[in-house]
Formats: structure tokens, sequence, C-alpha cells
């Protein structure tokens, strides 16, 4: 599934924070560039910028200097609301602390973004995508009442629900054990080998690196 098109494209990235009267540089000038149909490994110790990253790639959060581009798209020329629109459509994104919404079962939590992005058949997509993570016994369960592994498995079923063109995921095998973790990076590949679907992968789990096309390892914020 490889073309010439960039699905992921950064220029120069920098990240600082300010605090108090110091400024933070949190990453340095990162430049990448991802062909679409491909997958990413981003590794490094805790705190070198990891998430940082994987959120400024897929237009959560803004970079002090430089540029992102997804699918071509300059995100730096999109507002709010236009970045909003460009991730409902194309990007999935599983956060390393999940962000499940406590007041929905695992089924709402899956189906809400598939049906933001106007999938008539939700709620059948998914079912079928908590199916794929294990978890068919598990519709109607509230984050609360289901384990970390569960929670994680959730939230990579909501991220790949609506077929996004990519799908970002932040340390997706985390929380997983080690049967578990090898199932999920299966689906990730079959997603990636069936659909195309372009992976960006944070990962301390070198077996799932090993298996991206591409890898970037950051260590203070900037790429070795
Ligand atoms: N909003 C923020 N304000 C201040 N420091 C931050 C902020 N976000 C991240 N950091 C710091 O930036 C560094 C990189 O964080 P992060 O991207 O979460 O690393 P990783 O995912 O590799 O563990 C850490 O030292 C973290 O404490
Ligand atoms: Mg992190």
């Amino acid at each position: 599934m490889s073309s010439d098109r960039q699905a992921v494209v950064a220029r120069h990235l920098a990240k600082e924070v300010s605090s108090g009267t110091q400024t933070l540089t949190i990453l340095h000038d990162v430049s990448l560039s991802l062909p679409a149909g491909e997958s990413l490994a981003i590794v490094g110790a805790s705190g070198s910028g990891k998430t940082t990253l994987l959120s400024l790639l897929a237009g959560l959060d803004r970079a002090t200097r430089g540029q992102v581009l997804l699918d071509g798209v300059d995100l730096g020329t999109l507002d709010e609301d236009g970045c909003a629109r460009l991730r409902a459509g194309r990007v999935g994104f599983v956060f390393q602390s999940f962000q499940l919404l406590a007041g929905f079962t695992a089924l709402e939590n899956v189906m809400l973004p598939a049906e933001l992005a106007g999938y008539a058949d939700a709620p059948a997509r998914a079912r079928l995508a908590l199916d794929s993570v294990g978890l068919s016994a598990r519709l109607e369960h509230y984050p609360a009442q289901l384990s970390g592994g569960e929670q994680q498995r959730v939230a990579l079923a909501r991220a790949f629900c609506g077929e996004p063109a990519i799908l970002f995921a932040d340390e997706p095998t985390g929380n997983l054990d080690t049967e578990t973790g090898a199932r999920i990076s299966e689906l990730l590949f079959d997603l990636n080998h069936q659909r195309g679907t372009t992976l960006v992968l944070v990962t301390h789990d070198a077996q799932l690196a090993g298996r991206c096309t591409h890898q970037l390892r950051l260590r203070a914020g900037r790429v070795i």
C-alpha cells in the first residue's frame, strides 16, 4: 500500500512551554516524513517528548515553531475548528490515558466518533470494532468497570472504528499482558495491511517498533 503521497510530514518542529520565568524546550527541531500506508514507531525514554510529538503530529496541540502536514494539509493554516474537522474525517487517536467518557458504556464510547463522522451504521461498526479487540462481552460496561487493559482496547476500538486514514496511538500495548499485546499488534498491522491505514505509534515494545517500516528515536526532545 505504499505510494509517494506523504501522510505525515513534520518540518523543524519545536515545542516550548513556559513555566514561571523559564522557557522549557520539550522538542527541538524535529523533522520527519511518512508515506501513506506505512508505519512509524516513535521510541525513547520516558520524558523524551514522544507524547508531545504525537499530539503535534495529530493536530491536538500546536507547535511553537515549524510545520505539520497531514495528508498534504498544513495544520498551521487551519483554525481549531478546521483542525477538528480534519481529524474527524481522517485521524484516529489512542491516548496514553485512554480518555474514555466515564458516563458512556464501551459501546457508546466507540460509537460516538463514528456517529459524528456521519456513519449511519455506527452501532454495528462499534460492535465489530469491540469484537475485534476481544471485548464483545463488555459492550454495556462503563470505563470504571473495566481494567486498564480493557479500557485501552476500548480506546483503540474507538480510534479505528471510523476507518481513519492515519491512526496515532500512544503506547497502545502499554497496559496489556504479552498475549493481549501481541493480539493488539496483529490488529494494528491488519488495519495497516488491509485498509492501508498509516500508523504512527509511540511504543516501548521493541517487537512492535521493529514491525514498523520507520523508526524515530527521541532523546531529550531531539531526534537521534
Ligand atoms: N504542558 C507541559 N508543561 C510543562 N512541561 C511539559 C508539558 N508537557 C510535557 N512536558 C514535559 O516535557 C517532557 C516530555 O514529555 P512527554 O512528551 O510527555 O514525554 P514522553 O511521552 O516521551 O514520556 C517531560 O519532561 C514533560 O514533563
Ligand atoms: Mg508519553
